[in-house]
């Protein structure tokens, strides 16, 4: 019968014989798949793991500290957090192409996180060889991937938790043959934090692909403030466990008049982009409740500067993505 007990003492022991005296790292992205994983891998192999966490500055208000304090406190891991923000926000320059977005968040971060494996094999050198890399890989994830389903490529995904695909590991990857829900089940059984756990999916890629237009350090403050009022506001009216996720999108690019205060102002747009979904795959709008959204428009309008009108949007999936960029 299936128990997570089951699964965590089956992965465990698998693990333990798969590693050996080896060493292990995982990249965590702050996300459910790579904490739950990593907390699996650690339980099994303990200090031969080491995880890293690249901040690259497109995390939103409160993720890094999750990952430094919450995570660490509940798993007891080792953790090496990488300050990359100057590096993406540098290769970032200029560019408004999401393609072009993905591809270099992507190219960075595996440069990073290369830099962040030779150091740790320089900090200990006397240690056994990193040779595996743990990856939060569910069930779906290799459904969608394998088989050639003829699924065109809409967008280059990164799972910035961990894809260096073209570094040189062995892979482990324990929740192979979890649905998340049960990832998120396994979690709990860990001893996961219900924050680090319960959270919705968020792209590798961060805000950086939640701003239409150019990515700046100015405009990544404002989108952080108000994703964090929608997420507070929508977790204090319970809708948390009523969505799939709510992007939060800042359209640096467009400008309207609005009246605020004193007179005349001429601000950005945020996009609130709340959906149902089973696997997303395919979603729908969420009918969300009038005063939440009331509530959420209030109060980014009144608290974000630069910000004066806040829009919902009503599509469906197909033909709109889940994501903006
Ligand atoms: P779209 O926008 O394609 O998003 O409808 C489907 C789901 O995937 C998430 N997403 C990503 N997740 N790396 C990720 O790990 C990515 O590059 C990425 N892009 C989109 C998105 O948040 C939604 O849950």
């Amino acid at each position: 019968t299936w128990t997570t007990g089951n699964v965590i003492d089956e992965q465990v022991a698998s693990i333990r014989e798969m590693v050996g005296n080896k060493r292990a790292i995982c990249g965590l992205s702050g996300g459910v798949d790579s904490a739950v994983a990593a907390a699996l891998v650690q339980k099994a192999i303990g200090k031969q793991l080491t995880c890293v966490y690249v901040d690259h500055g497109l995390m939103r208000k409160g993720e890094t500290e999750q990952v430094e304090k919450d995570f660490v406190a509940a798993t007891g891991v080792e953790l090496k957090v990488v300050d990359a923000e100057e590096r993406f926000l540098n290769a970032l320059k200029g560019v408004s192409d999401p393609e072009e977005k993905r591809k270099i968040i992507g190219r960075e971060f595996i440069r990073v996180f290369e830099q962040a494996q030779a150091e740790i094999v320089a900090e200990a050198p006397g240690d056994q060889p990193v040779e595996f890399l743990v990856q939060g890989t569910l069930y779906p994830d290799v459904v969608e991937s394998g088989g050639g389903t003829g699924t065109a490529n809409i967008k280059s995904h990164h799972n910035v938790g961990g894809l260096p695909e073209d570094l040189e590991f062995k892979l482990i990857e324990p929740l192979r043959q979890l649905f998340k829900d049960e990832v998120r089940m396994v979690g709990q059984e860990l001893g996961l934090p219900e924050e680090i756990v319960q959270r919705q999916p968020f792209p590798g890629p961060g805000l950086g692909i939640r701003i239409v237009g150019e990515v700046t350090k100015e405009r990544l403050d404002l989108l952080r403030e108000a994703d964090a009022i929608a997420r507070e506001e929508l977790t204090a009216a319970g809708q948390d466990s009523q969505i799939w996720q709510c992007p939060v999108v800042l359209l640096a690019d467009v400008r309207s008049v609005g009246v605020q205060g004193d007179g005349r102002t001429y601000g950005h747009p945020i996009v609130l982009r709340p959906v149902s979904s089973e696997d997303a795959m395919t979603a729908d709008w969420s009918r969300l409740p009038y005063e939440v959204l009331e509530k959420i428009s209030t109060r980014i309008t009144n608290e974000v500067r630069d910000v004066n009108r806040v829009v919902l949007d009503v599509t469906s999936k197909p033909p709109g993505t889940i994501e903006w960029e």
